[in-house]
């Protein structure tokens, strides 16, 4: 029988372990809050911002909220973002993505403190990483390395397959396995043989962005399958980069979407809040 791993029940041990966390550090006199910026109203990221609002009135820090207009220009946006990285109530600050093309992104992401960088964005979070020195991990693939060891599941000397290779998730998702001592492999869109791969892989995890495109036929029998996707379907109902009802029968462990990986993005990122305000990054 599969497991069906629960990352609801999961990120809320995570944040029910937060917020005992920072009940203590008030107690010592640490405070802090994040600094929640969204430019423009795209509805998916209005509910992003709003659910890590949510969150961090969850485990007890402040957050504060910007909601600038569309045409808010780079300078502007720059200006804000140099301000609270000055500000020390703020322990960290998040530019919800994406951004109005007229604003450079990676320039964006640059301009944060690295010290208040709780998305793990700035290249030099990114290179901590890479190098095991300290710094802030990318949210959604830390949550799924706290997935798998919550639910027992050894990492250590298994092959992983990942399918995607983008910045917030493919490349920090391989090499936080790797620093678990998994093998790795990382597979992409032009990658020649996937289904070959993916059927070698032990974990395999899929960020793929193309709704239920990996069914039975990618996957060895009691492999532990996580689904990165997030889609909505013909029905309007939500579904991941997984077929789940097909692939579930012949995994030992898998994520459903919804309820999955998604709330332990958050879970993490209140993790990293709690990290900065404990001066540790
Ligand atoms: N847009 C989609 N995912 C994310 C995320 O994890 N952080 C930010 N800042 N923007 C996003």
């Amino acid at each position: 029988m599969a497991k069906r791993i629960d990352g609801k029940v999961i990120s809320k041990q995570i944040k029910d372990e937060l917020k005992e966390e920072v009940a203590q550090l008030k107690a010592k006199g640490i405070e802090g809050s994040l600094a929640v910026i969204q430019v423009g109203n795209d509805p998916a990221s209005s509910v992003y911002v709003n659910n890590k609002k949510k969150a961090c009135e969850y485990i007890g820090i402040g957050s504060i909220s910007y909601e600038l207009p569309e045409e808010t220009t780079e300078a502007e946006l720059l200006d804000i973002i140099e301000d609270l990285n000055k500000r020390e109530d703020v322990c960290g600050i998040l530019v919800q993505l994406p951004v109005p093309k007229h604003i450079d992104e990676d320039k964006i992401i640059q301009a944060i403190s690295p010290k208040k960088d709780v998305d793990g964005f700035h290249p030099q979070s990114v290179g901590a990483m890479t190098i095991g020195e300290p710094g802030f991990l990318s949210c959604t693939p830390a949550g799924i390395i706290q997935l798998l060891k919550r639910s027992n599941i050894e990492i250590e000397g298994k092959h992983c397959v990942v399918i995607g290779r983008s910045n917030i998730v493919g490349k920090p998702m391989a090499l936080l396995m790797l620093r678990e001592n998994a093998t790795v492999t990382i597979a992409h869109s032009k990658t020649k043989n996937l289904k070959e791969l993916c059927k070698q892989a032990d974990i395999l995890i899929v960020a793929i962005g193309k709704p239920k495109f990996i069914d039975e036929s990618y996957v060895k029998e009691g492999a532990v399958v996580i689904d990165v996707g997030i889609h909505r379907n013909e029905e309007n109902k939500l579904c991941g980069d997984v077929d789940f009802e097909k692939v579930e029968p012949h995994t030992s462990a898998i994520t459903p979407v919804p309820g999955g990986v998604g709330p332990m993005t958050i879970a993490m990122l209140m993790n990293n809040c709690v990290e900065s305000m404990r001066g540790q990054k």
